[in-house]
């Protein structure tokens, strides 16, 4: 059973990991816009996963009998700059997730509900992942500068990344 402070809290996650797909498939777009197929590919999958992540979310909320409010997503930048500032607006963009996720540990503690401290420690551990992958792209961007080729090589690298859908919204690793 949730209070309706952490149900409250959980459907404005559900909307920031919804917000976190569009912003992610806007950057996609861009990347295609911009002739970077790698990095539209890599985005496209971190849009995938960001739908997953809201759908744990609202499986949750579901199972502990809560409702489900969705609320207006906002619009996304269409305009990015640079793969790397790119990259640096996606790394920004998950210590803003991180913190959410922490904040909902603490209410989550602090309510002393146990269910969704439990819960949440997936998306504690799936925070660590997310800002690595970014900080190890970014760094790989400084390294090759401004240069084609190595754009060009880290596009290629960006393009065999595949979205693995887990079994159920509710299991296992997005
Ligand atoms: Fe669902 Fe990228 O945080």
């Amino acid at each position: 059973m949730l209070s309706e402070r952490m149900t409250e809290a959980l459907n404005k996650q559900i909307n920031n990991e919804i917000y976190s797909a569009y912003l992610y498939l806007s950057m996609s777009a861009h990347s295609t816009f911009i002739g970077m197929k790698g990095f539209a590919n890599w985005f496209m999958v971190q849009y995938q996963e960001e739908m997953v992540h809201a759908m744990k979310i609202y499986d949750y909320i579901n199972d502990q009998g809560g409702q489900v409010k969705l609320m207006a997503v906002a619009q996304p930048p269409t305009e990015f700059g640079s793969p790397l500032e790119m990259f640096e607006k996606t790394l920004e963009h998950e210590k803003f997730v991180t913190k959410c996720i922490n904040d909902l540990v603490d209410l989550a503690i602090e309510e002393k509900d146990h269910a969704s401290n439990i819960f949440l420690q997936w998306f504690v551990t799936e925070q660590i992942e997310e800002e690595a992958n970014d900080n190890e792209i970014i760094s790989k961007l400084k390294l090759v500068g401004k240069g084609g080729n190595g754009l060009f090589m880290i596009d290629k690298e960006l393009a065999a990344r595949v979205f693995t859908p887990p079994a159920t919204s509710k299991e296992g690793e997005a």
